[in-house]
């Protein structure tokens, strides 16, 4: 059986250096057998949590698409950007909208994996923000992968191949990668 990994970016920016990053960790999935859907999160279809909205009118339809997405993979792989030393609220919001109960459905978290990854033009990579996100999806039941990834210089990190320049950054990335890939195997019994 194949690994089932969804990427997530914690940056809907057009010309993102974590949505790069991301790309690197996702053709490095697919390349060691994995199948791989990435779900683009965005602001105007996530709207900000509120329990009044969802109390008036549900789960918005993205929100519940992401959900279905979630339980119908065994992993994640997640490259966010730090915003003053934490991850993003896009990426927040989107797993707070996830974690509300859905009569009869499974936690979407509960026995997943995750490989994480931030990208900064700073000196630190962003790795400020990991350990936040680590925690959270640790609350959430997410068996997070030990190895990580924190880009800096991310702004001149990526060569023209799609792969990051430094050989030993690159190294680094796919070992994470398929890290994931045998811890997600082994839990899920693969
Ligand atoms: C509100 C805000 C806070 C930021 N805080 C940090 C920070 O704490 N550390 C850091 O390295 N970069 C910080 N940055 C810069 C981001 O790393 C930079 O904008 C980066 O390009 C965002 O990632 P993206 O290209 O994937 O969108 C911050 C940017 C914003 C907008």
């Amino acid at each position: 059986m194949t690994v089932k990994l969804l990427a997530l970016c914690g940056s809907a920016r057009q010309d993102s250096i974590n949505a790069r990053l991301l790309k690197v960790a996702v053709t490095a999935a697919r390349t060691a057998g994995a199948d791989v859907t990435e779900f683009a999160l965005t602001t105007d279809l996530l709207p900000l949590f509120d329990e009044d909205r969802e109390a008036a009118n549900g789960i918005p339809a993205a929100a519940l698409a992401l959900k279905v997405a979630f339980q119908g993979h065994d992993g994640l792989l997640i490259a966010s950007p730090e915003y003053n030393g934490f991850f993003t609220p896009l990426l927040k919001n989107a797993i707070d909208w996830v974690s509300r109960p859905v009569a009869g459905a499974p936690s979407p978290f509960a026995g997943k994996t995750a490989a994480l990854f931030a990208a900064s033009a700073g000196g630190l990579g962003g790795i400020r923000g990991l350990p936040h996100l680590r925690l959270l999806l640790s609350n959430l039941g997410v068996h997070v992968a030990a190895g990580q990834l924190a880009l800096a210089r991310a702004d001149q990190a990526f060569g023209s191949d799609g792969i990051l320049a430094d050989a030993g950054q690159q190294a680094l990335l796919q070992t994470c990668v398929t890290d994931l890939l045998r811890l997600t195997a082994g839990l899920h019994r693969i």
